[in-house]
């Protein structure tokens, strides 16, 4: 997969050589390409924002820069990238990233990134990039950011990650809290290694048992306990058809269960802890 992102902060984006992603280019599984949006400027001052249209605080950034530099990036594809790439925006009023969007994203060749700095980029440069290239506006949460950078690092690392090879062992997104399939919208559950006895604490029996039924189970249970916890929200997004009786007792234990009128699970209120 290509990647290429426009910014003022290059260095902003270190972290892309570390780790899981750097391993990912230096395998040659990730081509990642900084630009420095300052080089596109064409005063002294190589200025990149402006006050904005209609009035209001902060600063908003120009269109020119942004254009001339997407139109570099653009004119730059080579055998394999695709004709043109995937322009993602991240922006607190995007769409939201999730594990779906991560999928999708991962499934294209060749992603441009524009990570905006001030109040935003002039919007016209977005509706010109999208009469050219598919266009998606991202919020990595509903927080606000001093800028798309952050966004950017954690869209790639989540982006990079699903990518054939990339990770060591091929299983080991199969369980992620939010994939697809039988783990779908359960939250993953604790996790133990050795020692064994460790400041007075052990570790659940079951999970040196060897009994691998009864080890699948309590992680499931786990996993649904955790998501009532943390994420009551995700609990009417369980499939009733992906459940088995075992499941449905667990439930039950937990004060959740099946509203045949409503059509999805229901479940007691639940105490969030602070
Ligand atoms: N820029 C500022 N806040 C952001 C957010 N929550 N997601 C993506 N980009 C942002």
């Amino acid at each position: 997969m290509r990647i290429d992102v426009v910014t003022i902060f290059p260095e902003y984006l270190e972290p892309l050589n570390v780790s899981l992603v750097g391993k990912a280019r230096a395998r040659g599984q990730l081509d990642v390409r900084l630009h420095e949006l300052r080089e596109h400027t064409t005063d002294v001052h190589r200025t990149v924002d402006d006050s904005p249209y209609g009035g209001g605080p902060g600063m908003v950034m120009k269109p020119e820069p942004w254009a001339a530099a997407l139109d570099q990036v653009v004119a730059s594809a080579g055998p394999g990238d695709g004709a043109v790439p995937t322009l993602v925006v991240p922006t607190p009023s995007g769409r939201l990233f999730t594990q779906e969007l991560a999928q999708e994203l991962a499934g294209r060749p060749w992603l441009a990134f524009a990570p905006a700095r001030y109040e935003g980029i002039d919007r016209r440069v977005i509706e010109e990039a999208a009469e050219r290239m598919p266009v998606v506006e991202v919020s990595i949460g509903d927080y606000v950011l001093a800028g798309g950078e952050v966004a950017v690092l954690v869209i790639v690392e989540a982006v990079a990650r699903l990518l054939p090879g990339v990770l060591g062992n091929a299983e080991s997104h199969r369980d992620d809290s939010f994939a697809p399939g039988r783990m779908a919208d359960l939250l993953e559950g604790p996790v133990y290694t050795k020692p064994a006895d460790w400041r007075g604490r052990g570790v659940p029996e079951v999970l040196v048992s060897g009994n691998h039924g009864k080890i699948a189970r309590w992680r499931r249970d786990q996993a649904f306990a955790r998501t009532l916890a943390n994420r009551p929200d995700l609990v009417e997004r369980w499939d009733r058809d992906g459940m088995d009786k075992h499941d449905l007792a667990a439930l039950g234990a937990l004060g959740v269960w099946w509203d045949e009128e409503a059509g999805r699970f229901l479940h007691t209120p639940v105490d969030v802890e602070q």
